[in-house]
């Protein structure tokens, strides 16, 4: 088991832009973090550099106590001397190779005894739960199957950190959640630390300790699922995570906002902002009334999704959505009131 440590990380393909932009984190002993974002948002790149695969343009990365990379001090340890395992996005396990070959291969290649590649590969695969399928050959292997020799080859190195870029993308959404599952029960008993790349929020939000949450190079946010969730950095944050309704609004003090209908309300954080700021409410958060609310509007659509009822309301030109208990009906064109339950304020950019 290892920390992970970004100190003030830049990497740069061109010399004019960043793809990693001061990434700064510190990755405990035996945690889950995910860096999540959307595509091209420097996940791969950060990745790989913890690797060793890709040289940061500046900055420092620890695994343990050790400077793993330190460009301007000319510290670049290979990869092989990192003690990580990582899998890749597209799970590449080799087709004409079965499965104890595929597992076996980083052993051969660092010229482990036989008899230490039997034992090691044996207990790689029992970790994955693939004892008896030695000599399977991929094709005939499932998808998730596929992607547990994938892991089973990363952990046969017996890494200190496992590095999973988007191991699940390949996978229907069945069986991408129980994946899921048996990977976060795989890190528990193998106490590793463990960092995963997805674009995947709701992956995100079931597996991770803290996500890290990235656009364009630049972390918005480090945080707890629950932290991220109710508490966003800023309004990219809030967008990306889960749904949410963003409006204008005033601020009237550090606890109170106005709408542009006049109807004052509450943030649940209090801000130290002034002006126009953006306000950003949970669909979940509005409840929708006969008479009163803060907002008033007029439902545009009603979608049943068994859970939950999913409105459109129009208020005022703008559509709000809400979503709320399925035995509180009502119909489109009715008008409706809406109580904002919980907010929160950004600044206006
Ligand atoms: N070898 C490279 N040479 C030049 N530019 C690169 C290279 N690798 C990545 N980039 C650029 O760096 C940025 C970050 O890429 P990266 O692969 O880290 O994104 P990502 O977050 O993993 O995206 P995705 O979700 O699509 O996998 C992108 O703009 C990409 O085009
Ligand atoms: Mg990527």
């Amino acid at each position: 088991m290892s920390q992970v440590i970004f100190e003030h990380v830049y990497k740069s393909f061109d010399g004019n832009t960043y793809a990693v932009n001061d990434m700064h984190v510190q990755i405990e002993d035996g945690e889950f973090v995910s860096f999540l974002g959307p595509s091209g948002c420097g996940k791969t790149t950060s990745l790989r550099m913890i690797a060793g695969f890709m040289n940061p343009t500046k900055g420092k990365i620890y695994i343990g106590d050790r400077v793993v990379s330190d460009p301007e001090h000319g510290t670049l340890l290979p990869p092989e001397t990192r003690r990580i395992g990582m899998v890749f996005q597209s799970y590449a396990v080799w087709p004409h190779m079965n499965v104890f070959k595929n597992v076996a291969y980083p052993l051969k290649i660092q010229k482990v005894s036989r008899t230490d590649i039997q034992k090691r590969v044996r207990l790689a695969l029992e970790m994955v739960h693939l004892e008896g399928m030695e000599t399977r050959f991929p094709h005939q292997l499932s998808g998730g199957q596929q992607q547990r020799v994938a892991l089973a080859r990363a952990l046969v190195m017996e890494p200190e950190v496992l590095l999973l870029d988007e191991p699940l993308s390949n996978l229907d959404a069945k069986l991408r959640e129980k994946m899921r599952f048996e990977i976060k029960e795989l890190q528990s008993r193998i106490h590793v630390t463990v960092i995963y790349v997805t674009h995947d929020q709701a992956e995100a939000m079931a597996m991770s300790d803290r996500i890290v949450v990235m656009n364009k190079g630049v972390t918005h946010q480090i945080g707890s699922p629950r932290q991220i969730y109710e508490t966003p950095a800023d309004d990219f944050v809030a967008g990306f995570i889960g749904l949410t309704n963003f409006m204008k609004c005033e601020i009237i003090d550090q606890h109170r906002v106005r709408l542009p209908n006049g109807a004052e309300i509450e943030p649940a954080v209090a801000t130290d902002q002034q002006g126009e700021a953006l306000l950003s409410v949970r669909p979940e958060k509005i409840y929708l009334v006969k008479n009163g609310g803060d907002l008033q509007g007029t439902v545009k659509r009603r979608t049943y999704l068994g859970n939950v009822l999913d409105y459109l309301v129009d208020v005022d030109g703008t559509d709000i959505r809400v979503s709320s208990e399925p035995h509180i009906i009502f119909n489109e064109g009715d008008t409706v009131g809406l109580d904002i339950k919980r907010c929160v304020v950004f600044n206006m950019k």
